[in-house]
């Protein structure tokens, strides 16, 4: 029982009906699934905007479908959606909105947070950002020295970098290709370095992201750019012409000397990890140009409205978090794959990677406990064809159970060649033939069937049951991608409502940042750390002997 006298959830009766099911499935054997309802290839499939939706290759069946979605009812699931999109406080540590759905929201919307329409100010940045794009894009917003911006160098880090350097990956065919987009993430001055050496910084734009413009890395690399520009350009002036800022803290970027007349502004309500569709997403909007950024947003949109009014049955992002809750706390499933069939969405797990493991990375709920069941899962992958040529075979035939999420296109983007277009079929061929191998596998009278020797029968046989979702659109467009961002941010919504913890804080690394803090002058001065321990204190004394300290 909690404080308050609520039953937690591993003792509702909901969970304990999933428990009970769970048994009596006992091993699931897909081939019978299929074998048992010739529709369900098709009737266990969904659609949401361009997504085509595949589940039929998951260990479940009509009644564990029913138990999840009770177990959603019970945790309110629904409840705490519409206090998200009201603009309640649901992010209860921290005593904020959360309301990233606001970003797309129409012009005419009005989504309230303490009694103000927040939609005009979301307009009036867009409008602003849409502007000064356009104006680096047509050359009107020249350098210092009068010539065109020809470069654009993003400092980030997390959710200031991670989003709009996929999103730019994803959107690269839709990208102006004479102009040079990069990402600066890490503190290790190589980033910089490698991002910059072949830039001349006359043509050169910083976008420095960053929601607290307090984050260490990358003040850090925004303080070693200026230097860099000023090096080369000789004139503080030039700092007006040459950085803008991405921030909610207008107070620190004036402090930083960027003039905040260049600032594009976004606001506590926005989670870091789901930010690169505020002024986060600038480079992007340089990259892709207003028009697109504004379909990737009716994209999202489109998804947001689905998750809103959809009704249970239907609702894919509640699917998608409740097979999750399936795998994890039913299966002890402890990782999630997301391999994509698509060159283009090579960084979308490492996006995913933040917006789940730090969304629902947590042991403690909301209500102040600790958690007596599964929370997030660990989310890995690359994309799929490499994958299948490195780490496929322990998801074939290792022993632990990992979900996968399977995302492909039917066609090819446009600017390939015929030749390289051909070559789409076969990637997608491994895309399907991936997904049937792992579910329904290769019995050993089949290997036998094949002439195998016996003693390589158990070594050639392939037990399947390896449970996949299938993603599948026509195309990836700048819609699709928000589609799937929008996807994937309410199914993580959707988990951490059921397991009844804070999916919008962060407070787990905020340790590290404080003890690296504290530990620098050790490194620098060998300076004594008061309370060090003795393996970093042994560490640090190692590392100064290297370098000669
Ligand atoms: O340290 C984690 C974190 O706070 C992320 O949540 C965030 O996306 C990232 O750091 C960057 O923060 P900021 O945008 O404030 O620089």
């Amino acid at each position: 029982m909690n404080a308050d006298g609520r039953t937690r959830l591993h003792q509702t009766p909901e969970w304990t009906a999933l428990a009970k099911h769970r048994e009596e499935l006992g091993e699931v054997r897909l081939r019978e699934l299929f074998a048992a309802d010739p529709g369900r290839g098709t009737g266990y499939a969904l659609r949401v905007g361009d997504l085509y939706v595949d589940y039929s290759k998951h260990l479940i069946t009509d009644e564990t479908l029913r138990l999840l979605r009770e177990l959603a009812v019970a945790t309110d699931v629904f409840g705490l959606r519409d206090a998200m999109f009201r603009g309640e406080r649901i992010n209860t540590t921290e005593d904020r909105a959360v309301l990233h759905t606001a970003l797309r929201a129409p012009r005419d919307a009005v989504i309230e947070v303490d009694g103000e329409n927040v939609v005009p100010a979301v307009h009036a940045v867009l409008d602003r950002m849409a502007d000064f794009a356009g104006r680096i894009r047509s050359g009107e917003w020249a350098g210092h020295t009068g010539k065109r911006i020809r470069n654009v160098v993003n400092i980030g880090i997390g959710g200031s970098d991670l989003g709009p350097a996929m999103a730019y990956e994803v959107l690269r065919a839709f990208t102006d290709r004479d102009l040079t987009v990069r990402f600066v993430s890490n503190v290790d001055g190589a980033d910089l370095h490698e991002a910059t050496r072949d830039l001349d910084p006359s043509e050169t734009l910083f976008v420095i992201a960053s929601k607290t413009f307090t984050t260490i890395e990358t003040v850090t690399n925004a303080t070693s750019a200026r230097t860099w520009l000023l090096n080369a350009l000789g004139d503080e002036e030039a700092v007006a012409r040459h950085f803008v800022a991405l921030s909610t803290n207008a107070g620190k970027v004036a402090e930083f000397g960027i003039d905040t007349a260049n600032m594009f502004e976004f606001w506590d309500w926005v989670g870091g990890r789901y930010s690169y569709d505020s002024a986060i997403g600038l480079s992007l909007m340089i990259a892709i140009g207003p028009e697109r950024f504004r379909e990737m947003l009716d994209g999202f949109r489109l998804v947001d409205e689905h998750f809103r009014t959809a009704p249970a049955e239907s609702n894919v992002p509640l699917l998608l978090g409740l097979l999750g809750v399936w795998y994890g706390n039913f299966h002890d499933a402890q990782s999630h794959a997301v391999l994509p069939y698509s060159h283009y969405l090579s960084k979308f797990t490492a996006y995913l990677q933040q917006l789940d493991m730090e969304s629902n990375g947590k042991y403690v709920g909301r209500d102040g406990r600790e958690v007596e069941w599964q929370t997030g899962p660990v989310v890995w992958g690359t994309p799929g064809t490499n994958g299948q040529h490195a780490y496929y075979q322990l998801i074939h035939q290792g022993t632990k159970l990992i979900p996968a999420d399977f995302i492909g296109f039917a066609e090819p983007v446009a600017e390939l060649s015929d030749e390289l277009k051909a070559q789409h079929d076969l990637l997608m061929a491994n895309f399907f033939a991936q997904t049937q191998a792992l579910a329904f596998g290769k019995t050993p009278d089949e290997v036998r069937g094949e002439g195998v020797p016996e003693e390589l029968v158990p070594h050639r046989t392939f037990k399947g049951d390896h449970p996949t979702t299938t993603v599948l659109a026509r195309e990836l467009t700048p819609s699709v991608l928000g589609q799937l961002v929008a996807l994937y941010e309410h199914k993580v919504f959707v988990q951490g409502a059921i397991w009844g913890i804070d999916s919008f804080d962060q407070w787990g690394v905020e340790l590290g940042k404080v003890l690296a803090k504290r530990v620098e002058p050790a490194l620098t001065e060998g300076a004594d750390v008061p309370g060090l321990d003795a393996s970093t204190q042994a560490l640090v004394a190692a590392y100064r002997e290297l370098r000669g300290r």
